[in-house]
């Protein structure tokens, strides 16, 4: 009897550990699975491995970051994106890095992943990074060179360059494909466009001024 309670209390504790832990993606079942043409029309939920036998040292090497990327756009920003798609030995590591670079004043503009949460370590400069909570209250912290801010996942987020020196940094995520929905392009620079009167009364505005916002984004 006593051993059936503690089996019993035993399977609660387990039940509400894994409800109020933050899961990442699925965990693997081998050592890895090198994503075999993560680029190919079939999918399962993530990739195919590749044969082991034909996986080598560079499927794990990765040199997107290394460049500084080009700020010269309207945001100010670049983002290079070291997920599953560029980097195939991802594959259900449950593991991402970017790499940010932003111009003085430049953004990298509000956006939110709907599979991840971030790290934001800055490697130079200074940027403002902010989140929105779902209680819509705004955190922010202004971060110097060697410094970590994370951002929950889902949430809307930012980084902005406070400084007069073009900024870095290396964002970590705990998904192999974090997904990116852009704030900016998601409302106004959307294929189809959402209707006017959709845009207009959420944002109480007429449609002249959404006409504006949308012009900014045309592709
Ligand atoms: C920064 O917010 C990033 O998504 O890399
Ligand atoms: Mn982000």
């Amino acid at each position: 009897m006593e051993h059936k309670l503690a089996s019993l209390l035993l399977c609660c504790l387990i039940t509400i550990s894994h409800l109020s832990t933050c899961q990442a993606d699925p965990e693997q079942l081998q050592d890895f699975c090198v994503a075999n043409n993560p680029t190919t029309d079939t999918t399962i939920n993530g990739f195919f491995c590749k044969p082991a036998s034909s996986v080598i040292s560079d499927d794990f090497f990765f040199a997107g970051l290394a460049k500084e990327g080009n700020t010269d756009n309207i945001f100010g920003s670049s983002i290079a994106a070291g997920n599953v798609l560029s980097f195939p030995g991802l594959n259900t590591l449950g593991l991402a890095i970017n790499r940010v670079d932003i111009a003085p004043g430049g953004v990298n503009p509000l956006h939110s992943h709907p599979r991840s949460s971030e790290l934001v370590f800055v490697l130079k400069g200074n940027l403002l990074v902010g989140f929105i909570s779902t209680a819509n209250k705004f955190y922010s912290k202004v971060l110097g060179t060697g410094e970590t801010f994370v951002i929950p996942k889902g949430l809307l987020h930012f980084q902005y360059n406070v400084g007069n020196v073009s900024a870095t940094a290396i964002t970590l995520f705990n998904s192999q494909l974090p997904g990116v929905v852009s704030a900016p392009l998601g409302l106004f620079g959307v294929e189809p466009a959402i209707p006017m009167e959709v845009l207009t009364k959420t944002f109480q505005v007429n449609s002249s001024i959404i006409s504006v916002l949308e012009s900014n984004f045309v592709n």
